[in-house]
C-alpha cells in the first residue's frame, strides 16, 4: 500500500497556491497546497470543500458568516454555493478534500485558476521503512 508522508509531500511543493493531487477515492480528490497571502473570492456551485491545516494557520473568510480560523490539526467544510476566500498571513500547509475536477477558484476565473492538478510523488522509501519497522 502507498503511504503518503505529509511532511515529505509538503516539502516537495515549491510554489504557493499550486494544488497537487495526493490521492483519489470514490470520486473525491485529496489535494495538498502550500499557501501564503490572500486567495480570490469564489464559490463552488456543486462541491462542498474540506480544508485541513497541517502546519501554519488558515483563515477562511465568508461574506455571510464569521471567519473560520484553522490551526494545525483542525479542519472545516465550506458548503457548496458559499462565497469564501482563504487567507494565510504566513506560509501554511493545507490539505483539501473535494470532488475530482473541482476547480480551485470555483466560479471565478483568475490567474490563480488551475484546471489540471499534477500528482505529487509519494515518498515510497520512507513508507517501506515505516512498514518494516512496525512489521
Ligand atoms: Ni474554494
Amino acid at each position: 500500500m502507498d503511504v503518503v508522508n505529509l511532511d515529505a509531500a509538503f516539502q516537495s511543493i515549491e510554489e504557493h497556491w499550486e494544488p497537487k493531487l495526493a490521492g483519489e477515492l470514490n470520486g473525491q480528490a485529496v489535494k495538498l497546497a502550500v499557501v501564503s497571502g490572500e486567495f480570490v473570492w469564489h464559490h463552488h456551485e456543486d462541491a462542498d470543500e474540506l480544508f485541513y491545516v497541517h502546519r501554519g494557520e488558515l483563515t477562511i473568510e465568508f461574506e455571510d458568516r464569521p471567519d473560520a480560523v484553522l490551526e494545525p490539526g483542525e479542519f472545516s467544510i465550506v458548503p457548496r454555493g458559499v462565497e469564501h476566500r482563504p487567507v494565510a498571513s504566513a506560509e501554511t500547509e493545507i490539505m483539501l478534500f473535494e470532488p475530482q475536477g473541482t476547480v480551485n477558484t470555483g466560479n471565478r476565473e483568475s490567474d490563480r485558476t488551475r484546471r489540471n492538478v499534477e500528482r505529487i510523488a509519494v515518498d515510497d522509501e520512507e513508507a517501506e521503512w515505516v512498514s518494516d519497522d512496525r512489521g
